[in-house]
């Protein structure tokens, strides 16, 4: 069937997604587009939504998009720099200034308007601009206003054109703050274009099935089975459209992985019924031996990426099914991002759209059964598939598994700019009450949109978490060279920390499954492993006294899709589980807790 469905153009990552599941959420199916796409891709679109921006602005001109959608007779709405760019359009003006950060209330300025349809006259909205609109061309008139400024000046925040059928919001209707964003939304796709709800996952499921059918048609499927929700899914949906005996699955032991995990991943694909042609390759030895004395992060993540190729493209040869389609769970998100390389804020090249797999998709030989789907409606198909809601609701784990948790060292401290922070350092622990180290190691972090590898700060003393939180806005914001702060939460005092020699080394890689596993065990436990959205756990070649073992970083954070982060803060009687049980695995020392959020710190120390 086809679905009515709304563009949403993309001028930042995050905002232009979260709109689209928003629509989705409503039934109605919502695409990305890139700002510079032809006319011809909007065709048959029952409307528009142009989307918020973190760094482009109305007022100058660097804003490039393909203008003639104004030419389409369908309905646009824009949000924040979206809502400035129709102003300007239609002859309005966009001015600097003006800026609104954070909460307002909008005071509709019409009776029973279709936008504003079921809402009251004055709606909580949540506010993120510096530019604004100050005047409206011709067509427009003011559908609401804030005034929230300095002065209480009044701010055009909801415009309209009935007969352009043209509307903007200074706001963003799409984040949780604003209220009834989401009813906002609701009467844009339902009153104003007319859409139909007809984008459930019961209907989506039955369609990906008949659409697999007819692209592999008599032919088999290959897939890598990580034991990750999407390839999960992505198998699930194979063997209801195909039937076991032409599913494939692989499942690698790339060494990498938590304890007891693949164990666990082939029980679930039996349990699934899908182990008739279910293999299964332990490569732990040759990942070790490519990984033996690499030291350097980027440089291991490019041996992990390479030997999975070489493993995979081996194993595939031996079991004579090179010649099958591949199968890949790639979701919808991962082909967008990829295309969007001009404005995302953070961009990885995808392990499922490197060379060697976009030559087969060229060639037409893999089959994406998600590419349309968004995790959340991934994880709803899962459920309907039968599969465990452990397997669905697992935290996120890096293709690079452990190889990213397992930090290395050649033993000689980093020093490098840890004097020029004394000052700043001296100063945070006057102003907060804390004793602040820096670490002689480096970890990865994001600043301005690069990823850089820079000092840790280890906290030390006992701070209300909020004290402890300002602390490190502070340091990583005032101290320069500093991009993520640790707690110490027990174990060796620190007097002098240094680094270890230390490689990848499956002793290594063995008591990091013990210590991340006594974390998972405990979130579960205290009943937060559904609330954390993803927990890794660090082991670091870092010892923090005279002489002792290595550091182990526990970093759960709160995300939703993980481009920003926030530290989570665990409940005394966990940290005091953690440290009994953490510091008994012989050869760690001490237990650090990071409080650092994303940006500056990443989710993974490499
Ligand atoms: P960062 O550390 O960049 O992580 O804040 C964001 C999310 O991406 C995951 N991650 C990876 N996933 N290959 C992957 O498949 C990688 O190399 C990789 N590095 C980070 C990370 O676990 C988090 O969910």
């Amino acid at each position: 069937m086809t679905h009515d469905t709304i563009a949403v153009i993309d001028f930042g990552g995050q905002y232009a997604h979260l709109i689209a599941t928003k629509v989705r959420r409503l039934g109605v199916r919502a695409e990305i587009r890139q700002p510079e796409d032809p006319l011809e891709s909007y065709e048959g679109v029952r409307g528009i939504v142009i989307s918020g921006s973190p760094s482009l602005s109305a007022y100058g001109e660097d804003s490039d998009y393909n203008r003639s959608i104004y030419d389409l007779d369908v309905p646009i709405l824009g949000f924040c720099f979206g809502h400035q760019e129709i102003a300007k359009h239609y002859g309005g003006t966009v001015v600097h200034g003006g800026r609104e950060w954070g909460h307002a209330e909008l005071h509709l300025t019409v009776d029973d308007h279709p936008l504003f349809r079921g809402l009251g006259p004055v709606e909580p909205v949540w506010m993120s601009h510096y530019d604004s609109v100050t005047a409206l061309g011709p067509d427009f008139e003011e559908l609401g206003y804030t005034s929230t400024g300095a002065g209480g000046e009044h701010r055009l925040a909801a415009i309209g054109s009935d007969r352009l059928r043209r509307y903007g919001f200074q706001y963003h209707p799409e984040v949780d703050d604003t209220v009834n964003g989401e009813r906002m939304i609701a009467n844009f796709v339902f009153e104003i274009c007319g859409c139909r709800a007809t984008w459930s996952m019961d209907g989506v499921l039955d369609e990906i099935v008949e659409e697999v059918r007819r692209r592999v048609g008599e032919r088999s499927v290959f897939l890598l089975a990580s034991g990750g929700v999407d390839s999960t899914v992505a198998a699930a949906v194979l063997g209801r459209a195909l039937g076991p005996e032409r599913v494939h699955l692989l499942h690698i032991d790339n060494g990498l992985m938590r304890k007891d995990e693949s164990r666990q991943v082939l029980a679930l694909f039996e349990r699934l019924g899908l182990d008739r042609h279910l293999h299964f390759e332990d490569a732990s030895e040759t990942f070790l031996s490519a990984l033996d004395g690499v030291i350097e992060p980027e440089r291991k993540r490019r041996v992990i990426g390479d030997t999975f190729v070489e493993v995979f493209q081996r194993k595939a040869r031996e079991l004579g099914i090179e010649d099958h389609l591949l199968g890949q769970g790639t979701i919808y998100p991962d082909t967008v991002e990829t295309g969007g390389t001009k404005r995302a804020d953070v961009i990885k090249t995808h392990h499922n759209r490197v060379p060697v797999i976009e030559a087969m998709i060229e060639q037409g030989r893999v089959v994406e059964p998600l590419a349309d789907l968004y995790k959340v409606e991934v994880r709803e198909l899962g459920e309907r598939l039968g599969i465990p809601h452990e397997a669905l609701w697992r935290h996120p784990f890096p293709g690079p598994g452990l190889g990213v948790r397992l930090l290395c060292s050649n033993g000689v401290p980093d020093r490098d700019g840890l004097d020029a922070m004394g000052p700043g350092l001296a100063e945070a622990e006057a102003r907060f009450g804390l004793r602040a180290l820096p670490l002689p190691i480096r970890s990865v972090g994001v600043k301005a949109d690069l990823r850089a590898y820079e000092h840790p700060v280890l906290l030390v003393g006992d701070a209300p978490w909020a004290t402890v939180l300002e602390a490190v806005g502070w340091i990583t914001a005032q101290v320069p060279g500093v991009n993520r702060c640790v707690l110490h939460l027990g174990g060796d005092a620190p007097t002098e920390p240094r680094p270890l020699a230390a490689g990848v080394t499956r002793a290594r890689l063995d008591l990091l499954r013990e210590a991340d596993a006594l974390v998972m065990d405990g979130l579960r436990r205290h009943g937060l492993y559904d609330e954390v959205w993803q927990c890794p756990t660090v082991l670091v070649p870092l010892c923090l006294g005279a002489d002792g073992g290595e550091t182990v970083v526990v970093r759960p954070i709160r995300s939703q899709r993980a481009m920003t982060a926030t530290p989570v803060r665990l409940p005394d009687a966990l940290v005091e589980e953690l440290l009994r049980d953490v510091l008994t695995l012989p050869g760690v020392s001490a237990v650090l807790l990071d409080v650092t959020s994303k940006p500056p710190g990443t989710i993974e120390w490499e």
